[in-house]
């Protein structure tokens, strides 16, 4: 079932998400509908305040980067091991614990709950996190790319942020404008 997903302007964004405690049944019906509407709207990553439900549950699928046609397939550390980043994919984890590290970098960001603006965010370059999956096992990443840079932006959204607050000041201004109208149009 694709579900609603909820737009700049909206409370549920910006408010702190609670803890999952237990992985009930229902909570797996949601991932695989909030799994459907990322793939339907294209997403790499949704976060359950984007769908209207304040816990902290994310789904990602990052595909392999398609412009480097016969590269090696990008690698992660996956619990002390390397591994290749697509074979955990889609990721769908509970409360993420981060770690950021290394130099800011800016990249252009969107969101699904932002429609029609990109801008650029500046994030560390790599990522050590400890996740828990729905199996109630732990998953330590140790990761940078895309997917450092997703993880940052997902677990933002549990927090009630979003890129948009993380933008230069500069950026801030130009970009007041066109929020200000989205959060009005919703
Ligand atoms: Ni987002």
């Amino acid at each position: 079932m694709l579900l609603n997903v909820r737009q700049y302007g909206e409370p549920v964004l910006r408010a702190v998400s609670a803890p999952v405690e237990k992985i009930t049944d229902d909570l797996k019906n949601l991932v695989e509908n909030m799994i459907e509407t990322m793939y339907a709207t294209e997403g790499i990553g949704l976060a359950a305040p984007q769908v209207g439900v304040n816990m902290r549950l994310v789904v990602i699928d990052i595909p392999e980067d398609e412009e480097e046609e016969g590269a090696e397939p990008e690698m992660i550390t996956v619990n002390g091991e390397q591994k290749p980043m697509r074979s955990i994919m889609p990721l769908v984890f509970v409360n993420p614990e981060l770690e950021p590290y290394g130099k800011q970098y800016l990249f252009t960001e969107g969101c699904l709950s932002v429609r029609g603006i990109r801008a650029n965010v500046a994030r560390p370059e790599f990522v050590k996190a400890r996740l828990t999956l729905l199996d109630g096992s732990t998953m330590e990443l140790d990761c940078g790319g895309l997917l450092a840079r997703c993880l940052q932006h997902e677990c933002d959204h549990l927090d009630g942020f979003l890129f948009v607050d993380r933008v230069s000041s500069a950026a801030k201004i130009t970009l007041s404008k066109k929020l200000k109208k989205l959060a009005s149009s919703r």
